[in-house]
């Protein structure tokens, strides 16, 4: 049946799934990050067939540029109790106990595995380095090539993937819709594959990794490919999303006008870099007692004020006192980001400010990595797991990730039966009406978008430009949720529109601060109303 209120559609494009190209598998994957791969590798090892999908190459993912590292506790003096606190900690009344628990203490294992596997953590006479994250009260931050730490822990699983032949991995596949049936199933995936026509993959069990959202905003450290596609598609599908206005925003991000964002990690200020105003003045201790290493809300916030205060787009990150040489090795990455600028990092200090850089809510899932719609399995950064509460510590994600993605592989591939008579072809079929609506732009649409969303649901929010932010972008969704598109860009609008949505509501609805979550006009956190997650569902 077309649906009258285009918004509302359930498909972003008509099925007919019987005349439409299809393949078979037990476990699909979309997403090609920590949590996707580690999945996939899982599922496979449990004798599951796996397709993996992921909308760009392999390579474009969060997972790969994530520099700082992933936090472990690896180290005599650490404890998992010592974790288990911090991340409670900083989570601000909202983590799940069990499952933090769950993911520390599974961590050390998970990482001798990547080790196994070939991934290269830095080391000094045969000991892991570990580094400071803010909140951490241990160096537990490890990392691998320096601050190439994603690319390194996603090479090992790809190594490892690839030398596993019942997976098969098909690149640029952009995923447009998760397929159901009556009984809230999830059937599998029609997507879409560059150079061929629709495709649906029909799998017994389908794994959601799609990773986050950063591109909803006009300031991100996110790649290109990080729309909210696998957020939007799972809420069209009736799963129920959580936490949505946690965006945490990362402090510092290099601020060139003109040039596309990049990460300045974080570990930089654990090991001692500070942040000064353009007048030199290093800021952080009038804001918060651990200066550089307070939670990032609170950094984010400090610059932002102090910003206004100094009439100034960006503040700067001074790494002036840094041995050069140590520096080049240590931080390969931004070594080369600045070389690339020429800035000459022991005469000049980095401009920086702060951009969204991951999205803490996602779909809701149980501790074996399930959501409300069956056979449908979510984790990484696209699950809300319960892990990181209100606020996430910083490199908790890439754990939770491992950890996660190995819980969704496992359970995913959990009682298949033999012989596969489940991958038979359903029948779908979904019309959509036509319509005479104007079309909009929808390259501007975007671009108006990421800048209402800065503004509007930025680092600090106020009711009425929240309430603002959905008329205008319930206006927008009129004129381009009515229409059927045939490229990714098109279908990347309509996800960015209806996640947005969700985001300004969610975040209009919770009337507190609360940790990455700051409300002018709520300026403290409201354990009465508000010590509870926001789910929103179709
Ligand atoms: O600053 C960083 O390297 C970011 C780490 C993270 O977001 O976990």
């Amino acid at each position: 049946m077309p649906s009258k209120q285009p918004e509302f559609r359930r498909y972003l494009v008509p099925i007919d799934s019987l005349s439409t190209q299809q393949f078979f598998t037990d476990c699909l994957v979309i997403g090609s990050g920590i949590a996707g791969l580690r999945a996939a590798i899982e599922a496979a090892g449990c004798g599951a067939s796996v397709t993996l999908v992921c909308k760009g190459t392999l390579a474009d993912s969060n997972t790969w540029n994530a520099q700082g590292g992933i936090a472990a506790v690896v180290r005599n003096e650490d404890s998992i109790e010592s974790h288990i606190a911090d991340t409670m900690a900083t989570g601000a009344g909202l983590c799940e106990p069990e499952v933090v628990r769950q993911v520390v203490s599974e961590g050390p294992a998970l990482i001798r595995e990547l080790l196994d596997w070939g991934t290269e953590f830095d080391k000094t006479n045969g000991i892991l380095d570990a580094t400071l994250e803010g909140g951490h009260s241990h160096p537990r931050v490890i990392h691998s090539h320096g601050d190439s730490t994603g690319r390194g822990i996603a090479e090992g699983l790809l190594r490892k993937l690839r030398s596993m032949p019942q997976i098969r991995i098909l690149e640029h596949f952009f995923a447009i819709d998760l397929l159901t049936n009556d009984d809230n199933e999830c059937l599998g995936v029609i997507g879409h594959r560059a150079g061929n026509s629709l495709q649906i993959i029909w799998a017994a069990r389908t794994i959601l990794a799609t990773g986050g959202a950063g591109r909803l905003y006009r300031e991100t450290t996110n790649p290109e490919n990080a729309t909210g596609d696998g957020l939007a598609m799972a809420y069209r599908a009736g799963a129920v999303l959580r936490d949505l206005e946690f965006m945490q925003f990362h402090p510092t991000t290099l601020y060139i006008a003109g040039a596309s964002r990049a990460l300045i990690t974080e570990t930089l200020r654990g090991e001692g870099a500070i942040l000064r105003d353009r007048d030199g003045n290093a800021f952080m201790k009038d804001y918060h007692p651990d200066a550089e290493l307070a939670p990032r809300d609170v950094v984010s916030r400090a610059i932002l004020d102090r910003m206004l205060k100094t009439n100034s787009t960006h503040v700067y990150l001074d790494i002036r006192h840094f041995d050069k040489e140590h520096f080049r090795k240590r931080f390969p990455v931004i070594s080369e980001l600045c070389e690339s600028f020429d800035i000459d990092i022991s005469r000049e200090m980095i401009p920086v400010r702060p951009s969204a850089h991951y999205l803490i809510g996602g779909v809701k899932v149980d501790r074996n990595a399930a959501s409300n719609i069956a056979n449908l399995y979510v984790c990484g950064e696209a699950a809300s797991t319960g892990l990181h509460g209100a606020n996430r510590l910083g490199s908790n994600s890439l754990l939770e990730g491992l950890v996660y993605g190995r819980i969704a592989g496992r359970h995913a591939a959990e009682g298949l039966k033999r012989p596969r008579t489940y991958l038979r072809p359903k029948r779908i079929e979904f019309q959509i009406a036509h319509s005479d609506r104007s079309h909009l732009d929808t390259d501007d649409v975007r671009n108006s978008l990421r800048a209402l969303m800065w503004r509007n649901v930025g680092i600090t929010r106020r009711e009425t430009p929240l309430v603002e932010a959905q008329e205008i972008i319930r206006f927008w969704q009129r004129y381009v949720m009515d229409k059927v598109f045939d490229t990714p860009f098109g279908w990347e609008c309509q996800n960015m529109l209806t996640l947005a949505l969700l985001m300004a509501r969610a975040a209009e609805e919770r009337k507190e601060s609360r940790g990455v979550h700051f409300r002018q006009d709520y300026p403290a956190p409201d354990n009465d109303r508000f010590l509870k997650h926001i789910e929103l569902s179709r």
